[in-house]
Parts: C-alpha cells; structure tokens; sequence
C-alpha cells in the first residue's frame, strides 16, 4: 500500500527485507515500545542530473513468467 500510495504522489520507494530486524530495533529503540521492525521503506526522489541509472530499463519478469492462471 505503501509502495502504491508513493508511487501516486511520484515519490520513489525501495522496500528492503534483507537488513538485522534485531539490531534495527535496538538502535531505534523499538524494542523498548514492543515494536518489531519488519521491513524497511526507502522514500524519496529520483537524482535526473547524475544517477546514471535512471534513464535504464527496468529489468522485470513478463507476466507469462510471473502469474499463473488457475480455473
Ligand atoms: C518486499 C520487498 C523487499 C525487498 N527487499 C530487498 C532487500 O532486502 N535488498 C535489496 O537489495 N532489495 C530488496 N528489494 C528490492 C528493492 O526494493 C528494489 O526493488 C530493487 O533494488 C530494484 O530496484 P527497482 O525496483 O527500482 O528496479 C525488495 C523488494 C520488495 C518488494
């Protein structure tokens, strides 16, 4: 929902799973609220001037290899 809300608002986001939940937590205290950190949301703007990456193709699955039909 996120993801989708940011992208409407033109705001790029790059979840990321891949990262230490417990160290996250204790850093940012969320252990002391009883929080636990699941996932992360990276929010911001894309650089047009000087990230060389931003004009490539995006590299995704077509859909014939991504979704499968069941009857
Ligand atoms: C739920 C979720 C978790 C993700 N976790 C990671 C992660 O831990 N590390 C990572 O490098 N990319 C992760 N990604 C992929 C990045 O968010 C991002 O899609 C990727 O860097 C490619 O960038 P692009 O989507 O602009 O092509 C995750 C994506 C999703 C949807």
């Amino acid at each position: 929902m996120a993801i989708a809300a940011a992208a409407e608002q033109k705001v790029d986001a790059t979840p990321m799973e891949g990262f230490d939940n417990e160290q996250l937590d204790k850093l940012l205290g969320l252990d002391k609220l009883g929080l636990k950190s699941v996932t992360l949301l990276a929010l911001g703007y894309r650089d047009e001037a000087n990230d060389w990456n931003v004009k490539l193709k995006k590299v995704r699955f077509s859909k014939e290899d991504f979704v499968i039909h069941l009857n």
